[in-house]
């Protein structure tokens, strides 16, 4: 039973922003459950070294060159380059994401537009390209990596914010649009975890036991705290999920 639900051998899973952080935990989760692994970076070199790590411990197909998720052409040549390597994408990540932190009084336009552009705009794009033929072959799997700041609110993340609330709500939508086809679409929304996203509330003592403070279970996501709950939306197990919220908080959101 357990390797009807979560084997993946036979699939593609594209993990977007998958050089470091939370998307090479999840690319190596997959992985482990047998999936070809696609991945994308800005930086080429590092999304090609760790496509090569995973393949040399995994023993699965991988692909992986430099392609940012904001340019509409690179992510349909990726698309089409990744496709014709490893095989068809039926699973996406939408991982790749920034943060800047600042009061709405002291936040530059550029800034603002910056993080729509790769959180929310990001996630449309690379989802656009991979739906046609997911819903051509009667499954798939869209995760949209939001945020528990996706579902409440944060003061100095104004833009990060929006644009995880912004995709919490593309979910529902793209769920809807493609509930027929087998093909399923959901959010993943994290607490805090140690990456380097969050390297200035970690280097700072203070704001970092006061995270710890206003965690329910008293303390920020081990790494491997992603895996399970990434396993479960990207394999055959979540089959009659669709549209929802997974929220991996230690219990933020709950108060
Ligand atoms: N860490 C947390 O506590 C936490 C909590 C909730 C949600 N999340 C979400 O989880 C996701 C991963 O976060 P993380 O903490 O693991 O971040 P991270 O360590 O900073 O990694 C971000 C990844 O995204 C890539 N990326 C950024 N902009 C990109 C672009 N325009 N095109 C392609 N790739 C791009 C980065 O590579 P390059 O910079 O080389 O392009 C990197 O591989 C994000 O969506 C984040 O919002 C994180």
């Amino acid at each position: 039973m357990i390797d009807r639900l979560f084997n993946l051998h036979g699939h593609t899973a594209w993990i977007t922003g998958a050089t470091r952080g939370l998307g090479k935990q999840m690319a190596r989760c997959l992985a482990a459950a047998g999936a070809n692994i696609v991945t994308n970076s800005r930086n080429g070199a590092e999304a090609e070294a760790v496509a090569r790590e995973i393949a040399l411990e995994f023993g699965v197909e991988t692909f992986a060159t430099a392609a940012d998720v904001t340019d509409e052409e690179s992510i349909a040549e990726f698309v089409s380059e990744a496709s014709k390597t490893v095989g068809p994408i039926d699973i996406l990540v939408n991982n790749a994401g920034v943060n800047f932190r600042r009061p709405t009084t002291e936040m530059p336009l550029a800034e603002w537009k910056r993080v729509l552009d790769i959180n929310l705009t990001g996630p449309f794009l690379c989802s656009k390209a991979v739906l046609p033929e997911m819903v051509a072959r009667g499954w798939g799997r869209v995760i949209h990596i939001s945020s528990m700041l996706g579902t409440v609110g944060l003061a100095e993340r104004g833009p990060y914010t929006a644009s995880k609330g912004g995709l919490v709500l593309l979910t529902k939508t793209q769920a809807l649009e493609v509930a027929h086809s087998g093909v399923t679409v959901n959010a993943l929304c994290p607490g805090p975890f140690r990456t380097e996203m969050n390297r200035a509330l970690l280097d700072d003592p203070v704001k970092y036991q006061e995270f710890c403070a206003r965690l329910p279970v008293g303390r920020w996501g081990e790494m491997e705290e992603i895996e399970g709950p990434i396993l479960f939306l990207a394999s055959p197990s979540s089959s009659f999920v669709t549209g929802v919220c997974l929220v991996v908080d230690g219990g933020w959101t709950a108060q």
